[in-house]
């Protein structure tokens, strides 16, 4: 069953003009991910983007997450998810939930989702 569903978007030119924005709410390894790419304040907006979503997917929960709370890392294949060693991801189990995450980007616009489902037993 759908618990919570939340979608963001974020503008990167207005990212890259808050000085260390990113640098403060992304984690290490997210920030460094996001390096790596050829425009990486789209990377970023992104993930912002993805964790504001995780945030508005879960407002129905108490003690909600917050930034750093969410780490959004890719598998193999480039899919973004949730790492394992998170607290969001720690928040989700005790609560018996799981969550889908999905990241677009277009022009300077990047978008995230984020769907939380009740684990079956
Ligand atoms: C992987 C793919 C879907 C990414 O889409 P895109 O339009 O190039 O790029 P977008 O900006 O919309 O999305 C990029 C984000 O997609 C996500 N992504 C990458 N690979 C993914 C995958 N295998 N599954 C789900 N999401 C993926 C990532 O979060 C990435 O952002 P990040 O690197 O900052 O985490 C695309 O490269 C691809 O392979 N498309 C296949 C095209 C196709 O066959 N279309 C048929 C439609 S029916």
């Amino acid at each position: 069953m759908i618990k919570g569903n939340g979608l963001d978007i974020v503008c990167a030119e207005r990212l890259k003009a808050k000085d260390k924005l990113a640098e403060r709410i992304l984690t290490r390894k997210e920030y460094e991910y996001c390096r790596t790419k050829r425009n990486p304040i789209l990377h970023m907006a992104g993930r912002i983007a993805a964790k504001e979503a995780l945030y508005k997917a879960l407002a129905n929960y108490e003690n909600p997450v917050y930034w750093k709370d969410i780490e959004v890392l890719n598998g193999l294949n480039g899919r973004p998810m949730l790492s394992e060693e998170c607290n969001a991801t720690r928040f989700l189990d005790k609560n018996n939930l799981i969550c889908s995450i999905s990241i677009s980007h277009d022009g300077s616009y990047a978008a995230g989702q984020a769907i939380v489902w009740e684990k079956k037993e």
